[in-house]
């Protein structure tokens, strides 16, 4: 390690991340890193100089200012941010990337677009560490997402975010309110990382759980004592594992001037509905939810629908998306009318939906109420035949999952489901491991049965389109599961 003048004769080192203890978090995700921490874990070693532990300084540039770096907005109120990636990236890496943007996409008018010919653009690439400038510096510009450690959507969003014009939060001018900065767990060669800048905070307020935090532990150099203290209330979480937060998609477009009507939901459950997006956005015909639940599948329930099928579900309609962005596969296709939406289930963590409605129409006319939580495992299945299995197969599923499986046809039709596979833990009357059929797409629809152990499963027809299927395992003891073929046909 090569030290600087100022360090010789005064060594002085921030403690490793891995041996700092995590939040004290109630939930099981306690154990994951903050995104800041992981990115500190990802930039020792690197040679880059940095500033605040992750942004580059341009030679004859202020780190402090960022007055004329904002990216240009079109006439027509996008701002296209160009972008390339490296050809180092793997497939897989390339679109853990893009999703990452593509929540930007969605939620605000910042539009990152692959770079064509534009001279001002993001040149992301795999170098050592994860960092980036803060603004535009104009020409290609180097944001580093080093493949191994930097590639998690908190940290691609975090670096991103940089780029747009954003500092740490708890730079912001006014952070004294809200947090104490322990200098004396601090190396003073580290003090630098925590300056406060001259920020514009947009109206906007002080956010503990933004993307652009640092956890409690940053830079502190004596084991088991924090650098940050959010004030009043010490054991306030603050920096955060996943991604943007509302208030740092708030930020992006105050900053950026985004007139859209869209919000993100990133509690573990909770409820969106038409009636505060009308009061909150009056002007706007269409509005967007983007759901991110940080594990598993969303799972997704309409409990209010209502959408006057006036012009034939051309001008209100809800349409649900099983991904980030209205180009993902879309689960709901321009619904309206007062049809019964059945439960859905989203193929990962993340889902959007999009409601659209004319002006003018009175709410009784045109609503709706949704709720949102998630589940392990399952899925929303819609092709016309297909293969439903248990959670992990063809490997046994594993202990205390509980699974949503909605088959869905098209109106008219009916579902045969056929099992070619049933091995659950035995279990005398269904108590342990078990699977849940409803006739029905509601867990409140009825039960054609609960089976378990080796039970034999006679050929099951649904009476309307759609089947829910619940399947459950306990904290021990599992077997191989289950595999059932469906095809639909239409009603006799
Ligand atoms: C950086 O890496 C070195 C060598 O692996 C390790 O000794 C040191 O504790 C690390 N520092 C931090 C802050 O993680
Ligand atoms: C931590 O930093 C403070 C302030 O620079 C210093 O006084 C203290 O000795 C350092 N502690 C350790 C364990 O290096
Ligand atoms: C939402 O989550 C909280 C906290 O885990 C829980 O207490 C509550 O029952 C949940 N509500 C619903 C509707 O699932
Ligand atoms: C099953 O679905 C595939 C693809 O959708 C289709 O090509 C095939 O004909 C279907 N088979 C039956 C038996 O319906
Ligand atoms: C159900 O599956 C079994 C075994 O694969 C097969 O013999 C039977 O014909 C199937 N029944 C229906 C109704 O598809
Ligand atoms: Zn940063």
């Amino acid at each position: 390690m090569v030290l600087s003048p100022l360090l010789i004769g005064c060594i002085c080192f921030p403690v490793a991340v891995d041996q700092l203890p995590s939040g004290n978090y109630e939930d099981e995700e306690a154990y994951h890193e903050d995104v800041f921490s992981q990115i500190l874990k990802s930039n020792n070693g690197t040679v880059k100089k940095l500033w605040q532990g992750d942004i580059a300084i341009e030679t004859g540039r202020s780190a402090t200012k960022c007055t004329s770096c904002l990216w240009p907005k079109s006439a027509d109120g996008t701002v296209r941010v160009p972008y390339r990636l490296s050809a180092d990236y793997s497939d897989n890496e390339k679109s853990s990337i893009r999703d990452a943007l593509l929540e930007f996409n969605t939620l605000t008018c910042v539009h990152f677009v692959e770079r064509s010919t534009e001279e001002d653009f993001l040149d992301i690439v795999s170098d050592s560490g994860c960092w980036s400038s803060i603004g535009r510096t104009g020409g290609a510009q180097t944001l580093s997402l080093m493949s191994s450690g930097c590639l998690a959507k908190g940290i691609i969003q975090h670096e991103v975010d940089h780029a747009l014009g954003f500092y740490h939060e708890q730079s912001r001018s006014d952070r004294d309110t809200y947090i104490d900065v322990l200098w004396q767990y601090i190396c003073e060669s580290d003090w630098g990382s925590f300056e406060m800048v001259d920020t514009d905070n947009l109206d906007l307020p002080y956010d503990y759980s933004s993307v652009m935090h640092y956890g409690w532990y940053a830079f502190s150099n004596t084991s088991g004592q924090p650098s940050l203290r959010p004030k009043p209330d010490p054991t306030a979480n603050i920096g955060q594992r996943y991604g943007l937060s509302p208030l740092d998609v708030s930020k992006v477009k105050e900053l950026y001037g985004c007139k859209l009507c869209t919000y993100l939901l990133t509690g573990v459950n909770g409820s969106l509905d038409s009636h505060n997006y009308m009061s909150e956005y009056p002007t706007e015909t269409s509005c967007l939810w983007l759901i991110r639940v940080n594990k598993n599948k969303v799972l997704l329930q309409f409990d209010t629908f209502r959408m006057s099928p006036s012009g034939g579900c051309t001008d209100n309609y809800i349409m649900v998306y099983d991904g980030p962005s209205r180009s993902s596969r879309v689960l709901v296709e321009r619904a309206c009318g007062s049809l019964e939406l059945p439960l859905l289930v989203a193929s990962s963590g993340v889902l959007l939906v999009e409601f659209v409605h004319q002006k003018g129409l009175r709410a009784s006319e045109t609503e709706f109420r949704a709720s949102y939580s998630s589940v392990d495992c399952g899925g929303t299945y819609r092709n016309d035949n297909g293969t439903v299995t248990s959670p992990g197969y063809p490997n046994p599923y594993t202990n205390l999952v509980h699974c949503m499986t909605t088959i869905w046809a098209p109106p008219g039709y009916q579902i045969i489901l056929n099992f070619t596979l049933f091995e659950l833990e035995y279990s005398f009357s269904c108590s342990y491991d078990y699977l849940l059929i409803h006739d029905g797409s509601q867990p409140s629809s009825p039960e054609v049965g609960r089976f378990c152990s080796d039970m034999e499963i006679p050929t099951i027809v649904s009476t309307g389109n759609v089947l829910l299927l619940q399947f459950y395992s306990d904290h021990w003891m599992n077997n191989l599961g289950y595999r059932a073929d469906y095809h639909f046909v239409p009603a006799l």
